[in-house]
């Protein structure tokens, strides 16, 4: 109605009699003036290609992201196929090279087929939506990363959240979906605190009530298992054929993009319904040629695996010698509780002013009073940068963190 004030608070200004265009996200403001006053604020940090940071924020678990055949492959990908995919993976966005890559990233981890993604992301949301449906009812850890939550969303199955790898109450909620058809969802390794799920429990459950189990693997793969192929053969689970993974490329292969491994039929059935995959841009050239020449590198030197284990391990160690309460890490990821939001983000930004990168998560990345500093071991950090990294965290560490304990 002209001169009416309407929604979010959208006045007249002019002699027009329309809202004011310039107060329509005037709620943004409000909005962001809360999160402040929680300790909630985020902002973007962009970092120069020469930082001097001693970097545990990232997730170039295995130091490959720079490493120079990764950067060979990445950049003779680009010159051969170009900047970009140029189209959707069933037009004209599948090269040589993106099967190249599905071939052998199902042969390293044992899986049947691979099917790559523009991001884990976009895996995760394909494997739920393409797998469940209305009808069908969805098991899923309370501690799942966000995009296996926005794809159980998307799905529109009836979806369960279960207590943190809580196996009897998995088997409770299998028994309960009776004869629907059931997916039970989970991380490998949970990616706040770096604690791992119980898979091959999770498995038998799951066939015993003849349910699928769809597992992310985002920070197992390059990982764990001899030589890093990931959490389902190091769980005995790998070619298994009721058993689904998704990886990132962007972590231990220091590259970007996603895939899902699987049984061949899930990977056709993917291709042909999945909307992430069938209306999205194939991954960029420069990706996959990084992410197959970091595969290579690490078929090559598998021993890198092993290694960001026992760094991760030494990190933990060193800091609970310090008295902090840090998790038990197993795999790469090391987290650090801290008393409040606002005490991890001044703790992470006094690390950072002495020269180490952390990450600090808050909710809504982790539930209410759960905040963190999470350190991501490198399998290129000597013993003198682990003991750099340990001694700015315990110097820097707000009073009550410093009180021992497991998270
Ligand atoms: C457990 C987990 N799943 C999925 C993803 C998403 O992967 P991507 O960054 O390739 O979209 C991440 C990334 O941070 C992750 O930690």
């Amino acid at each position: 109605m002209p001169g009416v004030a309407s929604g979010v608070g959208a006045v007249p200004v002019d002699g027009s009699g329309g809202p004011d265009p310039a107060r329509v996200f005037d709620w943004v403001d409000r909005r962001a003036e809360l999160r402040a006053r929680a300790g909630l604020t985020r902002v973007t940090r962009p970092r120069s290609a020469s930082s001097p940071l001693l970097d545990l924020a990232g997730n170039d678990y295995l130091g490959l992201t720079r490493h120079p055949e990764v950067v060979a492959a990445a950049t003779s990908a680009t010159r051969e196929w170009g900047a970009g995919a140029t189209g959707s993976r069933l037009v004209t966005g599948t090269t040589e090279l993106h099967e190249e890559l599905e071939a052998e990233l199902a042969a390293f981890t044992g899986a049947e087929a691979a099917l790559v993604f523009a991001s884990g992301y976009a895996a995760n949301l394909a494997a739920l939506t393409a797998l469940t449906g209305p009808g069908t009812v969805v098991v899923a850890d309370a501690y799942n990363h966000a995009s296996l939550i926005d794809g159980c969303r998307l799905s529109r199955a009836r979806t369960v959240v279960f207590p943190h790898r809580d196996v009897a109450a998995v088997e409770r909620e299998l028994a309960a979906a009776g004869s629907a058809r059931a997916l039970v969802v989970t991380d490998s390794v949970f990616s706040v605190d770096g604690d791992a799920a119980p898979l091959a429990e999770l498995a038998a459950v799951c066939r015993a009530h003849g349910a699928a189990l769809l597992v992310d693997d985002a920070h197992g793969l390059g990982v764990l298992g001899g030589g890093g192929v990931g959490a389902l053969a190091a769980a005995g689970l790998a070619g298994a054929p009721d058993v689904v993974a998704t990886v990132t490329l962007s972590k231990s292969l220091g590259a970007q993009g996603g895939a899902v491994l699987g049984p061949r039929r899930v990977v056709r059935h993917l291709v042909e319904t999945a909307r992430t995959f069938i209306f999205d841009t194939g991954l960029a050239p420069a990706c996959v040629g990084g992410a197959l020449g970091a595969l290579r590198l690490l078929r090559a030197e598998p021993e890198r695996a092993a290694r960001v284990r026992a760094v991760a391990r030494r990190l933990a160690d060193a800091l609970g010698g310090a008295g902090l309460a840090v998790s038990v890490p197993e795999a790469a990821v090391v987290s650090v509780r801290a008393p409040s939001p606002e005490a991890a983000v001044a703790w992470a930004a006094a690390c950072r002013e002495a020269g180490v990168a952390v990450g600090c998560f808050r909710p809504p990345s982790v539930p209410d009073g759960m905040s963190r500093l999470r350190l991501t071991a490198r399998a290129d950090l000597t013993p003198e940068q682990v003991a750099r990294v340990v001694e700015v965290v315990a110097a820097t560490a707000p009073a009550p963190a410093a009180e021992g304990g497991g998270v």
